[in-house]
C-alpha cells in the first residue's frame, strides 16, 4: 500500500514546528524563510522498535520532512512507528517490511537506519546505492572491512551519510572543542572516555518456534542463518558476535569519538584492551561487561575508554563523558555541556546545553537528536558541512571494532595509522571482517 507523495505531503501538515525551533533557537520568522515547502524531504523510517522512534520524533521535529514509510521486520513494530508518526505529524505513514522494496521506491529521498548493527553498512550501502541519503545510527559497521565498503559506496555515490552520534551537533561540544583547539588547556595529550550502566544478565536462550511477528530470516539479513532463540530479539542482540558490537561500539563510539574530535587524530599506533564478562557468568553474552582500552597515538596523545555495563559507579558525576587533560587543565565534555578546569582540578568554568538529552536510558533520545538530523537535511539541501559524515565516523568506529579486536586476540595490536588496518597479526586481522550468509555478501 504506497501512498502517492503529493497526496502524502498535502496530509501531512506537519504541525511541529515548535519543538525544532525551541531545539535551535531560532525563532519562527526566521526559520519559515530558511527551509520552504518546496525543499520538504520525503523519509522512510527503517527499524523502528526503540531508537528508530527517537529517529522519527528527530525528523517531524524539523520543518520541511514527512515520513511516507515505516519498515520493520517486526509486525507490532510496524504499527508502533505508524502510530508514532500519526501521533506527532497527524498523516499515516504506509508500513513494509522489506527493505529491498523500499529501496525501490522513488519518491523516498532518506532513510534512517536504527536496525540492530549486523544490518547498519550492507542497508546503508543499498539506499546509497538506490540513490537514497542516509542518517546512519551508529556503529556504521559491524567490522572494519563494512567500513571500508560502507566509505566507497558513499564517495562512488555523492549522497549524504550522517552517522548517528549526536554529540557532534552539540553547540557547547562544539564550542569546547574549538576551545581545545585554541589553545584553552595548553597542548591537549589526554582522553578519557567512560560509560556505565546496570544491565542484568540474558540468561540463556531457548530455541522456540519463531513468533509471528517476526520474519527472522530477513532480521538475520547478512548473517549467518541460525535458529530463532528467546533472548535475542530485542536489544539483547548487542551481546552476540554475529549480530552486535559489545559495549564498546554501542556506547564508546559516542565517546571515543568525542576524545578523537577534541585531540585532532585519527588512528593511532597501538591498541590494546582488557576486561571480559566479569560481573555475571553463566548466561548466554559473549563480549565484555567490564573493559579498558588503550589507544597509543606516536608518543605524544592517549586515549582511554572505561566501559562498564552492569556497574552504574559514576564519573564526575556522570554515567557517560570524556575528559581531555591538556598542560594548562582539562576540559569534560558531556551530551548537557561542558566543565572548564585547571591545573590544579579546580573548577573554573561550566556550561550548560539549552536543550536537554537522555544519558541514562537506551534509547538516547532529546534536543541533540534535532540538531543532528538539522544538520542531515542541510547537507542534503544545501550542501552543508555534515557534523558526522560517514567517513570520518568510520575512523571512530574502527577505533572501537580495534580495541574488540584486541581483546579477542588478548595481545596489543600494531596499526597501520594511513588505514586503520591491524598490521602483522594474522590472528587479528581475520577479525577485521566476518563471515555472510550466502547470497548476502556485500
Ligand atoms: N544514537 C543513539 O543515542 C542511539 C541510542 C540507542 C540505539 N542506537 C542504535 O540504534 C540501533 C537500534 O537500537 P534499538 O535499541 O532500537 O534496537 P532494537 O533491537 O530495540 O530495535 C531494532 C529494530 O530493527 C528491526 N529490524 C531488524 N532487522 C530489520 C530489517 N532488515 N529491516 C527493518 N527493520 C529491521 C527490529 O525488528 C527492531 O524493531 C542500534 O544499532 C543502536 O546502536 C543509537
Amino acid at each position: 500500500m504506497e501512498t502517492n507523495r503529493r497526496e502524502f505531503i498535502k496530509k501531512s501538515a506537519l504541525g511541529t514546528a515548535g519543538l525544532a525551533i525551541g531545539g535551535m533557537g531560532l525563532s519562527a520568522a526566521s526559520y519559515r524563510r530558511i527551509i520552504g515547502a518546496n525543499d520538504r524531504i520525503i523519509f522512510a523510517a527503517v527499524g523502528v522498535n526503540s531508537r528508530g522512534l527517537a529517529n522519527i520524533n528527530a525528523i517531524l521535529g524539523c520543518t520541511g520532512t514527512a515520513i511516507s514509510h515505516i519498515c520493520d521486520v517486526d509486525s507490532r513494530a510496524v504499527v508502533k512507528g505508524i502510530d508514532e508518526v500519526e501521533k506527532i505529524a497527524g498523516s499515516k505513514p504506509a508500513g513494509i517490511g522489506d527493505i529491498r522494496q523500499l529501496l525501490e521506491n522513488k519518491s523516498v529521498d532518506a532513510i534512517t537506519v536504527a536496525t540492530p548493527d549486523h544490518w547498519h553498512a550492507p542497508m546503508a550501502i543499498m539506499a546509497t546505492r538506490s540513490g537514497k541519503h542516509v542518517y546512519l545510527e551508529k556503529p556504521s559497521s559491524h567490522n572494519i572491512y563494512e567500513n571500508e565498503k560502507l566509505v566507497e559506496a558513499y564517495k562512488e555515490s555523492g549522497k549524504v551519510i550522517q552517522m548517528g552520534n549526536q554529540q557532534r551537533s552539540a553547540p557547547t561540544s562544539i564550542e569546547a572543542v574549538e576551545r581545545i583547539r585554541k589553545g584553552d588547556i595548553g597542548k591537549p595529550y589526554f582522553g578519557k572516555a567512560w560509560y556505565a550502566n546496570t544491565r542484568g544478565p540474558i540468561g540463556r536462550g531457548k530455541e522456540i518456534p519463531v513468533p509471528e511477528w517476526l520474519n527472522w530470516d530477513l532480521w538475520q539479513g547478512p548473517a549467518p542463518r541460525t535458529p530463532y532463540r528467546d533472548n535475542i530479539v530485542h536489544y539483547n542482540w548487542h551481546w552476540f558476535w554475529r549480530w552486535g558490537t559489545g559495549e564498546l561500539l554501542n556506547n564508546a563510539t559516542h565517546e571515543v569519538d568525542v576524545c578523537r574530535w577534541a585531540l585532532g587524530v585519527d588512528y593511532p599506533d597501538r591498541v590494546s584492551a582488557m576486561g571480559g564478562r566479569l560481573h555475571y557468568e553463566g548466561d548466554d553474552w559473549e563480549f565484555y561487561d567490564t573493559q579498558v582500552v588503550n589507544y597509543q597515538y606516536s608518543d605524544d596523545k592517549l586515549i582511554t575508554w572505561e566501559g562498564k555495563s552492569c556497574n552504574g559507579m559514576k564519573e564526575y558525576n556522570m554515567g557517560r563523558g570524556a575528559m581531555i587533560q591538556g598542560t594548562n587543565g582539562s576540559f569534560v565534555l558531556h551530551r548537557n555541556g561542558y566543565e572548564m578546569y585547571d591545573l590544579s582540578g579546580k573548577l573554573v568554568e561550566k556550561k550548560e546545553e539549552t536543550g536537554k538529552s537522555e544519558t541514562t536510558g537506551t534509547r538516547g533520545s532529546g534536543s541533540l537528536d534535532i540538531l543532528h538530523m538539522y544538520n542531515f537535511l542541510e547537507a542534503i539541501r544545501r550542501g552543508e558541512k555534515l557534523h558526522a559524515p560517514v567517513d570520518d565516523e568510520a575512523i571512530s568506529v574502527n577505533l572501537c571494532h580495534l580495541g574488540n579486536i584486541s581483546q579477542r586476540v588478548g595481545k596489543m595490536i600494531d596499526v597501520d595509522i594511513d588505514t586503520g588496518r591491524v598490521r602483522d597479526d594474522k590472528e587479528a586481522i581475520a577479525l577485521m571482517r566476518r563471515e555472510y550468509e550466502q547470497g548476502w555478501e556485500l
